[in-house]
């Protein structure tokens, strides 16, 4: 990934339009709301759009009056058709950050390089470990004395963009996975917002791989 050492423009000086893609129940996007109405975030969530929908997520839009959009991946022949009319929707939102919180699709880099780079996503785990699906599992599988969340841009790769925020939390020998991921969730909730926050706040860079704050 290259997004050079610039920071996209940040801070902008005004709320900051951000848009939430998601596939499911929408906790990461409800707590990234949560801090843009209490202030932590200055941002607000200009709309969510969500390539399933049954997703938790969209109702929970609904609720909080933010617009919600369904581009149905099932009525797309083609994964590339699909992802165009996610594009047109996002544009149409003119977001200055994207965040992914539980999309279940893979961007190409055309879509990332459409919103140069500014497309941020929470993965539950110590990055570089567990990337995909089921990370939790695997890592009790693997029996790590220690999980987490990472925050991070978003490349063509899988969960492998630049780190911009991570948390570990400890594994107990009794967790199963849904222990496990309650209390990663509970870091994550924290860790969006504060990640958001600093990207917002434009005291940053990215040399190579690493996002150095200052
Ligand atoms: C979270 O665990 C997130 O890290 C992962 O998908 C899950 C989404 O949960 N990418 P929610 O929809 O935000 O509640």
């Amino acid at each position: 990934m290259s997004l050079g050492s610039e920071n996209l423009g940040f801070p902008l000086g005004r709320p900051a339009r951000l848009a939430v893609l998601l596939s499911g129940r929408g906790s990461n996007f409800a707590a990234l709301h949560r801090s843009c109405e209490e202030g932590l975030v200055e941002g607000r969530v200009v709309g969510v759009i969500s390539d399933n929908p049954e997703a938790g997520g969209i109702s929970i839009a609904n609720g909080a009056g933010i617009s919600s959009h369904v581009v149905d991946r099932k009525m797309h022949a083609t994964r590339d058709s699909h992802e165009q009319q996610v594009l047109k929707t996002l544009t149409s939102l003119k977001p200055d950050l994207i965040c992914l919180a539980g999309y279940m699709r893979l961007l190409s880099e055309n879509f990332i390089q459409a919103f140069s780079g500014r497309v941020l996503n929470i993965h539950p785990s110590l990055l570089p470990s567990f990337p995909g699906l089921h990370a939790q599992r695997k890592a009790l599988e693997h029996g790590v004395k220690l999980a987490g969340c990472t925050v991070h841009f978003v490349d063509a790769g899988l969960d492998s963009g630049p780190i911009v925020v991570q948390s570990s939390v400890p594994v107990r020998d009794d967790d199963d996975e849904l222990s496990l991921s309650d209390r990663i969730l509970e870091k994550e909730h924290q860790d969006y917002p504060r990640a958001v926050r600093l990207i917002l706040n434009g005291a940053w860079k990215i040399e190579g791989r690493h996002f150095k704050s200052f």
